[in-house]
């Protein structure tokens, strides 16, 4: 059964799904709310998810490790977050006034990611990573920003550049070249080609930002003594570092790559999994930085940073949200973290063993509690950044991913990594390795 077998077979399991997809179609370009979200023949539409399990209008249900964009760390629903919530809802879900509950996860932040002297709430990573780009060009007075090759950081303008392969054509129309001659793109993972890069562009550089993990580019880690060297080269230089951990910050330790891996920022950025599952951002970082955006600068002054936050920034739901999730996560961190980073070493230990006993040629990336598979090809032996990722074999890898779903009702979105929260157990790990194995021996891939 090749994909094509696959598809149809998807498509007999999710005929409700089907029509409602049709009828996004004429209410949505392309169906869809979200490019990511959109696979073939098509996503299916969700009804319900609880703990581990997502459950689609055609009563499947679903293994989940996509996990809400990978943001829900303590699965779907977990207790403490409800029961805030199911409060907070008659209180009142949008003061459009400051709130307590925005200082108490504010200085919950603080205390686990000292690196936060001050924050600013938003609703989405998009524009917390807008804010730290302005942040950071109105410190410097710079303009131009290095990116990492692949590295996607929300659809602001900005830093719309680089995301997707050959990396170098603009990310669609509507984008202005003019600005693209401020962006530079760095080759992660290469530390010699990269600083060439910032070299050629000294004067004018107001800031590197990189995700400490590239997630949405295929889940690579990073050669430590790479983040070290952009740090070092930054800090010996004066240009602003920003680590954008809106994927990292909290999954990889409940500080964040930043303590993982012992980083000193100028900047950073937050989303997911600080929401508990509303919509979130956060730009935090040094106070020297962070205070330029303080609106009692007079609006003439040359230091004042306008940033914003939004209608529903610090809303009252995604405050509590998102302290029921970090305090749980603060209280029980021991635990929380070895279970989902045991799991995690488990599935790529069991997936490497897995493909290389089937004698395919495959790469399972990732650090802690995620992981991807690749599929190697006569242009790529090793996944170390974006560009091996798009010339991998990605049909296989979708042709896998929808195997797992249709077959085994395990949920990848396809092609994108996995998030193990801490309602997975040992036993959802088996399950994995016992499908992937079954579809590696049915040569459905
Ligand atoms: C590293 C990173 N930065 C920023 C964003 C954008 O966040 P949002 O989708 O909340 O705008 C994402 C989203 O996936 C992300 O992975």
């Amino acid at each position: 059964m090749r994909q094509d077998k696959i598809g149809i077979a998807y498509e007999n399991k999710t005929q409700n799904s089907k029509a409602l997809f049709t009828r996004g179609t004429r209410l949505f370009a392309g169906g869809i709310n979200h490019n990511v979200r959109l696979f073939k023949p098509y996503p299916f539409f969700s009804e319900g998810a609880n703990g581990k399990f997502i459950f689609d209008v055609d009563s499947n249900r679903y293994t989940d490790y996509w996990m809400g964009h990978w943001s829900l760390i303590l699965g779907h629903s977990p207790k403490p977050v409800v029961k805030t919530l199911s409060e907070q809802l008659h209180k009142g879900t949008l003061y459009g006034t400051p709130n307590g509950a925005s200082l108490e996860l504010a200085e919950l932040i603080q205390k686990l990611m000292p690196s936060a002297e001050l924050l600013r709430f938003s609703s989405t990573g998009s524009e917390a990573t807008m804010y730290a780009v302005r942040l950071a060009r109105a410190k410097s007075r710079k303009r131009v920003i290095a990116k990492i090759t692949g590295g996607w950081h929300g659809f602001n303008t900005t830093l719309m550049h680089s995301v997707n392969y050959p990396f170098h054509s603009p990310e669609g129309t509507g984008l202005i070249a003019e600005e693209e001659q401020f962006v530079e793109s760095l080759p992660f993972n290469n530390l010699d080609s990269s600083l060439k890069i910032l070299q050629s562009v000294i004067d004018d550089i107001a800031c590197i930002l990189l995700e400490p993990i590239l997630a949405g580019a295929g889940c690579i880690t990073p050669d430590i003594n790479y983040l070290l060297g952009l740090q070092e080269f930054a800090h010996k230089n004066d240009i602003l570092l920003i680590f954008d951990e809106i994927v990292t910050g909290f999954r990889l330790s409940i500080g964040g790559a930043i303590q993982k891996y012992g980083l000193n920022p100028d900047l950073f950025t937050l989303g997911k999994i600080v929401g508990g599952g509303m919509p979130i951002g956060v730009v935090c970082g040094k106070k020297e930085i962070m205070t330029l955006a303080d609106p009692t600068i007079p609006a003439d002054s040359e230091f004042r940073c306008n940033i914003g936050g939004g209608t529903y920034s610090c809303n009252p739901m995604t405050m509590m949200a998102g302290l029921a999730t970090i305090k749980y996560l603060d209280e029980n961190k021991n635990e929380i973290y070895s279970k989902i980073d045991g799991l995690g070493a488990k599935a790529r230990s069991g997936l490497t063993k897995i493909f290389s006993e089937a004698n395919i040629d495959a790469h399972i990336t990732g650090e802690g509690s995620l992981f991807l598979t690749h599929f190697l090809n006569d242009k790529v032996k090793i996944i170390k950044n974006a560009t091996d990722v798009s010339l991998s074999d990605q049909k296989s890898l979708y042709r896998y991913h929808l195997a797992l779903m249709t077959l085994n009702q395990i949920f990848f979105l396809p092609g994108k990594m996995g998030a193990i929260s801490y309602e997975h157990s040992e036993a959802d790990i088996d399950q994995l390795l016992m499908a992937t194995q079954r579809i590696l021996e049915s040569g459905l891939v």
